[in-house]
């Protein structure tokens, strides 16, 4: 028996929430089912709410310095879940991780460099390179069977131009979580070759039965040359407090970025973003648990569901995070038509693929961390539309 409520469902609308009340300005349309943008519709977890409650009886809300218990909580927790040892001082902070990956393109690389992404991938990746002015570099990830991998190959090729590589792990929209061998092979690479690697591990916690998530700071020297980008926003549904850690164990690349973050006052942070933080990776891992089960559910019935139920789709089944890649290229609809179809038709709000490069055409994503009636709601509107 799950302990904690993952079947409630709440009505968002109103709320100021992206995911329902920017869906007419997303879709022309305000009356729709939403799996889009990827925060889910499930409840915080009680130790984290009570948390927030406790810190909001205090009814000061000033300037905020993050105390010793914070860093610990950060601390501990990588130690725990992803088994790397790093120190306090490694820790910086930003309001979220798109912000430092910003920092970083700005700060260590020049206008004219080339950084290299795998696409298809999580869009503000782009933005974060072009529009700074740098080239964007894309590894295109190979669709081999039914996983996504990389071509080392093109990778190493692609190294060759690049300064800075934006590495997404586990990968989203693609649902990878890479193996160790994979990242050491990617890490060894970035060494050989001088590029910084920018690791955005914001789905590091959401990882499915029979995977292990490798942080990539913990392998071998990785260390020294990389970025690693922390925050319980996806695991524990708290982006609305933009609040993340970002490790960055070389004091040269540490100072250059934290500088930058220092000198547009980004470090200040939120006083309920540093509750919740502290309390989640404090307090949340039973939580953490059980979510864990209820989205691993979720996934098996939906890669179920279409196998039975809509052989023209394919899900791409994800390793982890709560996204799954949907390719509807057999339908032999283009992605206007599908659009059209899914808006129209089934009454839905998915995330077109092309939004994450143009290999992600014949596809779309769809966000299960949503009560099981309401995936099932969705999953028959689509077989009554498309099947
Ligand atoms: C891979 C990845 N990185 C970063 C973010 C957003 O991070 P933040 O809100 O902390 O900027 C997302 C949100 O979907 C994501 O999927």
């Amino acid at each position: 028996m799950n302990r904690y409520d993952f079947d409630t469902i709440h009505d968002r609308k109103g709320t100021g929430c992206a995911k329902y009340d920017m869906l007419e300005h997303f879709y022309g349309k305000a009356d729709l089912l939403p799996l889009w943008v990827a925060d889910m519709d499930f409840a915080v977890a009680p130790e984290i709410s009570n948390a927030l409650a406790e810190r909001l009886a205090h009814p000061v809300l000033g300037y905020n310095f993050r105390m010793k218990s914070y860093y610990a909580s950060i601390v501990n927790w990588v130690l725990r879940r992803y088994n790397w040892q790093i120190k306090r001082e490694w820790i910086i902070s930003t309001p979220g991780v798109v912000t430092a990956i910003n920092a970083a393109v700005l700060t260590l690389t020049s206008p004219g460099d080339g950084i290299l992404v795998q696409t298809p991938v999580y869009d503000p990746f782009f933005e974060a390179v072009e529009k700074h002015g740098r080239r964007l570099l894309t590894n295109p990830l190979v669709l081999s069977g039914d996983r996504y991998e990389i071509d080392f190959a093109d990778f190493e090729q692609k190294l060759l131009q690049s300064r800075m590589f934006i590495l997404c792990s586990p990968h989203n929209p693609v649902g990878r979580v890479w193996t160790r061998e994979e990242l050491v092979q990617m890490g060894r690479l970035c060494k050989k070759h001088g590029v910084v690697v920018v690791s955005d591990e914001i789905h590091a916690d959401i990882v499915f039965s029979g995977h292990r998530h490798f942080t990539f700071g913990s392998l071998e020297d990785f260390a020294d040359f990389s970025i690693v980008c922390y925050s319980p926003s996806k695991s524990f549904n708290l982006a609305g407090l933009c609040t993340s850690a970002i490790v960055i164990p070389d004091e040269r690349l540490r100072k250059t970025v934290d500088g930058y973050i220092w000198d547009m006052h980004l470090f200040l942070g939120n006083t309920f973003g540093i509750t919740a933080l502290e309390a989640a990776y404090t307090h949340g891992e039973a939580w953490l648990e059980s979510l864990l089960q209820y989205l691993e559910s979720n996934r098996d019935y939906l890669v179920k569901y279409f196998a039975e139920k809509l052989p023209n789709f394919r899900v791409i089944k994800p390793e982890g995070t709560f996204l799954a890649w949907l390719d509807f290229r057999q339908t032999g609809l283009t992605d206007e038509e599908f659009f059209d179809r899914m808006v129209n038709g089934a009454g839905l709000a998915l995330s077109m693929g092309k939004t994450y490069g143009n290999d992600g055409r014949g596809f779309a994503r769809i966000n299960f961390g949503c009560p099981r009636s309401v995936l099932q709601d969705a999953c028959d509107r689509l077989f009554n539309t498309f099947g």
